[in-house]
C-alpha cells in the first residue's frame, strides 16, 4: 500500500493570524511570516500525532485570505506534513459550529434536547464535506489508503469516490472511515432529520471502525432498520461488504514515561509534592464540554466532603478545563454554570488557608500535564457519554510511583477496557460521592493491584496498536478485493 491520507477535521496545529507585526521575530515551526501554529488538544489529535507518517488533511480552522493561502499550505506541510483544506467563514460557522457541533455532537452523546435542525446547516456541512472530497481527489495518488476520521466527515467517503472517479477513473480507491465518538441507539439515531443520508455517506467504506462493541451494533442496527440493508455482525451487506469492527484507540504511554524524567519535569513534581504535602489530590482534565459531567463531578465532590467533614482541608479537586467551542451557546451556559458550582464548592469549604477546588480554565502545555497526573492520588473521569476518554489512559501511564486510582464513568467507552478504575454511573450523587471517599480509603495492595491491572492493559493496547490494527485489516480487505477482481 501507498501512503495513508489521513483526513480529519481538527489538525494538530491550530493556525491564527501574528498579532505582531515584528518581522525580526525568527521564523520557525510555530511561526510563518503572518500565522501561528500551537498544538491542538482533544483525543482525536493526540491519537493521530502518535502515530505518525501520515499525509494529514484538515481544515485550517480560521479563514485564509487568498493573498496567504500559499505561506500557510507550505509551513503545514513542510513542518507537519499536513495538507489545510480552507473553507468560507459562513461555511465553516455552520459547518463546524451548527451541523457537526450542535446537532450530531448533542445528538451522538444522548443530547437530542440541544439539537435544533437547520437546513442551511445541513447545507455548508454537505459543501464542506464536498471541499474536502475535491482537495483530497487531488492529493491522492494510486495506491494510498484513504483513512477519514469522526463525526464532521460523514459524507465523505461517498464524495471521495465521486470525485476521485472524476479525475482518476481507474484508481482503486481504499478507504477507512473511524469515528471517534459513541454511535447512539438507533433509537437516538433515528430523530436525526438526514438519517438515511449520513449512513449511506459512511456505507461506501471498505472498513468502519468504532471503539466498542456496543457503538458497532448500534450502527448496525440503525443501518437495518432505517436502510433495510442485510448486516451481519461484522458488517453490512452493502453494493460490497463493508465490514465494520471494534478497535478500542489507546494511548501512547512512552510518551508519558519518557516525560516524567526531564530535569524540568521532576523539579515540577517535587514542587508540587511540597505545595500539597499532607494532602490528597484529586485530579479532573477535560475539554469544557457538556459531555464531560464537569457539573456532576463537582456536584459528587461537594456531597462526599458534606458526608465526610473530616476530609475538609485534607484534599483538592484540581479541574483543568481546556476552552472548547466557545462560539456554541451550550458551550457558553457550562461555564456559566461551571464557575457556579466551583464558587459554591470553594465557598462552603473553603477558608483563608485553603481552597478546595482548583479551576483552571485553560490549555497547559505538556510538562505542566505529566506533572499534574502524576502528583494527583486519583483522576476523576465524569462523562455522561464518552467516545472513549484518553485521560484516565494517560493518567495511568503516569501512576507507576503513586499506584493512583481512576474513578471512571461508566458511560465512557474505555469503562468497557479499563478493568482495575472503580467505575461509576455520574448521576447516582450517592455513589460518585461514595466513589471519591473509596478511592482515598483503599488499601496500599489493592492500590497495587488496581494499577498493575490497569497499566498492563494501557502498555498493551497503545495507539500504535490500534493504528496498526486498523491498517492491517484495511489491507487484507484491499488484497481480498484486488482477488475477486482477479476472478
Ligand atoms: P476529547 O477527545 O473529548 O477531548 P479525550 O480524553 O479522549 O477527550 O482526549 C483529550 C486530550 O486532550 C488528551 O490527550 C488530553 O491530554 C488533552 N487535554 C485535555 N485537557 C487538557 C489541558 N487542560 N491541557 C492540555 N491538554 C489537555
Ligand atoms: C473530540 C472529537 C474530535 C475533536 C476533539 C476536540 O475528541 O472526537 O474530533 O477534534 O473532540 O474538539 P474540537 O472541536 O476542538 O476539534
Amino acid at each position: 500500500m501507498g501512503r495513508i491520507l489521513a483526513v480529519s477535521n481538527r489538525l494538530p496545529v491550530t493556525v491564527s493570524k501574528r498579532k505582531d507585526n515584528n518581522d525580526s521575530l525568527e521564523l520557525n515551526e510555530l511561526r510563518s511570516k503572518n500565522y501561528d501554529y500551537k498544538m491542538s488538544s482533544g483525543g482525536l489529535v493526540s491519537a493521530l500525532s502518535a502515530l505518525g507518517g501520515l499525509q494529514w488533511l484538515g481544515w485550517s480552522g480560521i479563514n485564509v485570505p487568498d493573498e496567504y493561502k500559499a505561506e500557510v499550505t507550505d509551513h503545514l506541510n513542510k513542518y507537519f506534513h499536513c495538507t489545510p483544506i480552507f473553507l468560507s467563514d459562513d461555511v465553516a460557522d455552520m459547518y463546524y459550529n451548527g451541523f457537526s457541533n450542535s446537532i450530531l455532537w448533542p445528538l451522538f452523546h444522548y443530547h437530542p434536547g440541544e439539537m435544533n435542525f437547520d437546513e442551511d446547516w445541513w447545507g455548508a456541512y454537505t459543501l464542506a464535506n464536498r471541499v474536502f472530497a475535491k482537495t483530497l481527489a487531488e492529493e491522492f495518488k494510486p495506491g494510498d489508503l484513504v483513512w477519514v476520521h469522526d463525526y464532521h466527515l460523514m459524507l465523505l467517503p461517498a464524495m471521495i469516490r465521486e470525485e476521485i472517479a472524476l479525475i482518476k477513473p481507474d484508481a482503486v480507491v481504499n478507504i477507512a472511515y473511524f469515528l471517534h465518538i459513541p454511535f447512539p441507539t438507533s433509537e437516538i439515531y433515528r430523530v436525526l432529520p438526514v438519517r438515511r443520508e449520513i449512513l449511506l455517506g459512511v456505507l461506501q467504506s471498505d472498513l468502519i471502525g468504532f471503539h466498542t462493541y456496543d457503538y458497532v451494533r448500534h450502527f448496525l442496527s440503525s443501518v437495518s432498520a432505517l436502510l433495510q440493508l442485510e448486516t451481519t455482525p461484522v458488517g453490512v451487506k452493502f453494493d460490497r461488504f463493508v465490514s465494520c469492527g471494534v478497535f478500542p484507540l489507546g494511548t501512547d504511554p512512552e510518551r508519558f514515561i519518557d516525560g516524567l524524567k526531564k530535569p524540568e519535569v521532576v523539579q515540577r513534581i517535587d514542587h508540587l509534592k511540597k505545595r500539597f504535602e499532607g494532602v490528597k489530590v484529586f485530579i479532573g482534565v477535560d475539554r469544557l464540554d457538556y459531555i464531560k459531567g464537569i457539573p456532576n463531578k463537582l456536584s459528587g465532590f461537594d456531597m462526599f466532603l458534606e458526608k465526610n467533614p473530616e476530609w475538609i482541608g485534607k484534599c483538592v479537586l484540581i479541574q483543568l478545563a481546556v476552552p472548547s467551542r466557545q462560539d456554541v451557546e451550550e458551550y457558553q451556559n457550562l461555564r456559566t454554570v461551571v464557575n457556579e458550582l466551583v464558587g459554591r464548592v470553594n465557598g462552603k469549604y473553603g477558608s483563608a488557608e485553603f481552597t478546595p477546588v482548583h479551576f483552571m480554565h485553560r490549555s497547559v502545555d505538556f510538562n505542566e500535564l505529566i506533572a499534574l497526573y502524576a502528583v494527583s492520588d486519583v483522576c476523576v473521569v465524569s462523562s455522561t457519554r464518552d467516545g472513549m476518554n484518553l485521560v484516565s489512559y494517560e493518567y495511568i501511564a503516569c501512576q507507576q510511583e503513586r499506584h493512583g486510582q481512576l474513578i471512571l464513568s461508566e458511560f465512557t467507552g474505555a469503562s468497557q477496557s479499563l478493568n482495575g478504575s472503580i467505575i461509576v454511573n455520574p448521576w447516582d450523587m450517592e455513589e460518585l460521592s461514595n466513589a471519591f471517599l473509596q478511592s482515598l480509603t483503599l488499601s496500599e495492595e489493592k492500590k497495587l493491584q488496581n494499577h498493575n491491572l490497569l497499566f498492563k492493559y494501557v502498555m498493551k493496547f497503545t495507539t500504535k496498536y490500534w493504528g496498526k490494527n486498523i491498517v492491517d485489516e484495511m489491507e487484507r480487505i484491499a488484497e481480498e478485493r484486488k482477488k475477486q477482481k482477479e476472478h
